[in-house]
């Protein structure tokens, strides 16, 4: 896979990367198997995707974790990705918090940094957004990081069109991580031309809409974990439904030119103007092998005009959020 320069900096990431939200396990999504993940990760980098995607909730340090046993040996060669902002109280879902205040930005800083057993994080990312606290108190404590060499390059996630604008006035942010696939589209009104025009890296996350662009689920199904709740993001029941329609058609067209859904949601991020990378959530060494693929579709214009025709007037349920 030929990498891609992030932003204006001096990363440079493949155009797959690999997130580890499912890896961490609970309280999101299942435990896995340690040694399973970590062979997934190390099963990434075999294949040559060279960008590791985790964040300190991601199992409540678990993820991160996992990314340092599974990197142990190879630091110099892996770009890494975390990220600060969400704790928690407890080790559940009601105990999650924003906070971005700068003294909890430094206490994060370390503690990512002792669990992924590195002295330095690649891209360090605000996750989301915190009410709380003002974003110049954030971005000085973050450009304070980078100044001290504990991290290269300063990353948002989830911040809309104005407030990356009030960030970039204070310190230099090279990237942003959305969430963008071919069923949430929300950024390509303003937040995707903005990136185009200042040159931000965007690493797109969810890329297979957290599973259903994967084509392995029906109407039907009954999810647990996060999705199950009915009450975040495309799962919601208003949303979910139009978006399994859209689904079925995606899949009719897959099955007429024999290609795989995996890999034509995959393809369609990679390619979208101004996507830098589409953050994967691989969660086996069987996924990442099959996922590396989706480098191999090629998209002619005639293709992305009849997907357009699937994906740009679907019915979409009533508004979305940010992820
Ligand atoms: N910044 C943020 O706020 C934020 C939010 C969400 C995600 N992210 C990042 O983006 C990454 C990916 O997001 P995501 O986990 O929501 O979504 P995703 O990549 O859209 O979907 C992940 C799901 O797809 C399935 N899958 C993966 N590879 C597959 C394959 N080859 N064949 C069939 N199914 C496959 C997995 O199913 P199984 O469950 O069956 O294994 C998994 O549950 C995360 O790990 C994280 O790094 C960031």
């Amino acid at each position: 896979m030929k990498k891609r320069k992030l932003g204006h900096s001096d990363l440079e990431i493949t155009p797959i990367g690999l997130g580890t939200w499912g890896i961490g396990g609970p309280p999101f999504w299942p435990d896995r198997d340690e040694n399973e993940s970590v062979q997934t990760i190390e099963a990434a980098l075999d294949n040559g995707i060279n960008l590791i995607d985790t964040a300190p909730v991601y199992g409540f340090g678990r993820s991160e974790e996992i990314v340092g046993k599974a990197i142990r040996g190879k630091r110099e060669k892996v770009i890494i990705a975390t990220k600060c902002g969400l704790r928690w109280k407890n080790e559940t879902l009601k105990g999650l918090y924003n906070n971005l205040k700068p003294g909890s930005i430094c206490e994060e800083a370390e503690s990512s940094l002792a669990r992924i057993g590195t002295d330095y994080i690649d891209l360090y990312q605000v996750h989301w957004p915190d009410p709380g606290t003002s974003i110049e108190e954030t971005m000085v404590a973050l450009y304070l990081l980078k100044k001290q060499g504990k991290i290269r390059e300063i990353g948002v996630s989830n911040f809309d069109k104005n407030l990356l604008e009030s960030a970039m006035k204070i310190a230099p942010v090279i990237s942003l991580q959305p969430k963008y696939n071919m069923l949430e589209r929300d950024i390509e009104s303003s937040t995707l031309p903005f990136c185009i025009d200042n040159n931000l890296g965007l690493l797109a996350y969810s890329p297979l809409a957290s599973g259903i662009l994967s084509g392995k689920y029906d109407k039907d199904t009954k999810f647990d974990g996060w999705r199950g709740k009915g009450n975040f993001g495309i799962f919601r029941k208003e949303t979910f439904l139009p978006a399994m329609e859209t689904v079925h058609k995606l899949k009719e067209y897959t099955v007429t030119r024999g290609i795989s859904m995996t890999h034509l949601a995959i393809r369609w991020v990679m390619d979208q103007p101004g996507v830098t990378c589409a953050l994967v959530g691989a969660n086996t060494p069987a996924q990442i092998e099959d996922v590396i693929n989706a480098s191999n579709l090629a998209l002619s214009s005639a293709d992305r005009d009849e997907l357009s025709e699937i994906l740009d007037n679907r019915e979409q349920g009533k508004g979305d959020d940010n992820g």
